[in-house]
């Protein structure tokens, strides 16, 4: 099967099962799966449930489409992402970011978690994304071009929607939520940097690194949809400290960030949907 044809499976399968046109969708970075338990939930579609999906395997990610509207906005939410350093081709990590544009969603509202190679980011900072770099990870676009999705060569000078990025700075700044700006970075993982690779990130351009969010972003922005970021700054990167860096405590610092991440989700989602 072509990665199209497996697309078009995913989307039959979808369409079979839910009836539901998502207009946000987000992609919930480690920790924060629990704001789809928040929303007025409409569906849900387990990706195991879904023929041919990749199943996420990280422990903390649920594997679930949550359908319903987030204080009025109808959003599609990815309780748990794919990863790339799961084993799955590129294409199948931005499968389920390509599926949620054929289901509607006009915008994607991506969050994740990070540690930082800006020194003067401190763990509990949010990072609004206004660029990134992923070419330590494939493109998502090699191979076939999905001609229904978009061009051969996508033009990616704002791959973050400038009028997002200020609906996001306006809302952090009502709500009196601290937000930082930057460049993020992806890299395979699973391993966590080294020092040595975090002041090459530096020495990049990048503000915060993590394993996921980039490739998903070319793939939405190939496939013509507006795309939103915010990290998560769970640690300082390797390096940056003495301590050396592990899973859970990248966990516990999102599960802490947590009640006021959601908050910022939730008022810039509202705010876009108003603007959209
Ligand atoms: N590096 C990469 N990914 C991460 C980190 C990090 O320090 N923290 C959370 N995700």
């Amino acid at each position: 099967m072509t990665p199209q044809e497996k697309l078009r499976k995913c989307y039959e399968c979808f369409k079979n099962k839910i009836d539901f046109v998502p207009e946000v969708a987000l992609i919930l970075g480690s920790g924060l799966g629990a704001l789809a338990d928040e929303i007025d939930i409409r569906a849900v579609l387990d990706y195991k449930d879904i023929d041919g999906f990749p199943q996420s395997t990280v422990l903390g990610h649920k594997g679930r489409f949550v359908f319903g509207y987030m204080d009025g906005v109808p959003v599609v939410i990815m309780q748990g992402r794919v990863h790339y350093y799961e084993g799955y081709p590129m294409q199948d990590v931005v499968l389920p970011t390509r599926l949620m544009k054929l289901m509607g969603a006009k915008v994607l509202f991506l969050t994740n978690a990070s540690g930082s190679c800006n020194p003067e980011f401190t763990a509990g900072d949010f990072m609004l994304i206004t660029d990134q770099i992923m070419n330590f990870v494939p493109s998502p676009l090699i191979g076939a071009n999905f001609e229904e999705l978009g061009t051969r060569f996508p033009d990616m000078h704002e791959i973050y929607d400038k009028d997002l990025r200020e609906i996001v700075i306006k809302t952090a700044k009502d709500l009196d939520i601290a937000l930082k700006q930057g460049v993020y970075i992806q890299l395979t993982g699973p391993n966590f940097e080294t020092p040595a690779e975090v002041r090459m990130c530096r020495m990049l351009g990048g503000d915060a690194v993590g394993m996921s969010t980039a490739c998903e972003a070319v793939a939405a922005n190939h496939a013509g949809m507006k795309i939103v970021g915010i990290s998560c700054v769970c640690n300082l990167g390797c390096g940056l400290t003495d301590n050396p860096l592990t899973h859970d405590e990248v966990m516990e610092a999102s599960n802490k960030a947590a009640p006021l991440f959601k908050k910022l989700i939730r008022g810039s989602v509202v705010n876009i949907h108003n603007a959209l």
